[in-house]
């Protein structure tokens, strides 16, 4: 069966909860689509309006992270339980931001990764490499242990449904998107990874996203190329040409 393309946009620290709700009626009828599953991940004060502003559309709402533990006492953390009760169906999980500037390693996104599963979420799995890494000639042994450790323990069922999105870092926000090759050669090197930690079954089911500077004018390409299912977007998810995005053919 063909993978359902699946475009996010990845809001970032960005919108108040009223501009928030204000972006979400300038989009409503840009992102409507049969062939594309549309999510927004937004601001952690913002699930609640965005739940409310996109009831009844296609528009499925994220999280941008969450903790791994059940409840208690972690100040400022917010529990899968708190996003599923909100209305949420998806959570970005080790975004480069967070690896970097928040310092998330592996082992505790894969605890967080497990617990979205628990909880009902579909994980939306961020890898990718530096620029100095991909000079080195180190990308795929880099996204491949990304992977392979943000998976252990993790069942080749709940692989299948969830989203993996490769970003490389130095296409972030940059204006500076892969080469269509390149995008692809990746997205192919994952589902590659995932066949042989799990199974081609597992491999062909799972959903691949490529993510950096991808805009109105280069997601057409991105998008028809065989291991990439669609998009995780920043920048360009914070206007009309979000819509142009989902719409990309
Ligand atoms: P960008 O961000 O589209 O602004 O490059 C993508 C992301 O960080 O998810």
């Amino acid at each position: 069966m063909a993978r359902k393309k699946i475009v996010a946009g990845n809001w970032k620290m960005n919108m108040t909860p009223s501009q928030a709700v204000a972006l979400c009626n300038e989009l409503k009828d840009l992102v409507k689509s049969d062939e594309v599953d549309v999510v927004y991940c937004v601001p952690a004060v913002d699930i609640v309006p965005v739940v409310e502003a996109v009831k009844g559309s296609n528009v499925a709402v994220g999280a941008e992270n969450m903790y791994f533990e059940e409840k208690g006492a972690y100040t400022g953390e917010i529990s899968a339980a708190m996003l599923v009760d909100a209305g949420v169906k998806y959570v970005i999980i080790g975004h480069s931001e967070r690896r970097d500037y928040f310092k998330e390693d592996d082992v505790l996104l894969n605890k967080k990764v497990k617990k979205a599963f628990e909880a009902g979420l579909t994980p939306i799995l961020c890898c990718g490499e530096t620029l100095e890494q991909r000079e080195m000639g180190i990308t795929l042994d880099w996204i491949r242990m990304q992977i392979k450790s943000d998976l252990v323990d993790v069942t080749a069922e709940q692989v299948a449904s969830m989203v993996i999105a490769y970003e490389p870092i130095w296409a972030i926000g940059t204006g500076k998107t892969a080469t269509t090759e390149q995008a692809q050669e990746v997205c192919k090197a994952i589902r590659e990874c995932v066949a042989e930690v799990y199974d081609a079954a597992t491999a062909e089911a799972v959903r691949i996203q490529y993510g950096g500077s991808v805009n109105a004018g280069n997601a057409a390409e991105l998008f028809a190329q065989p291991d990439i299912d669609g998009g995780l977007v920043g920048g360009a998810s914070l206007k009309a040409d979000f819509g142009k995005i989902v719409n990309y053919k």
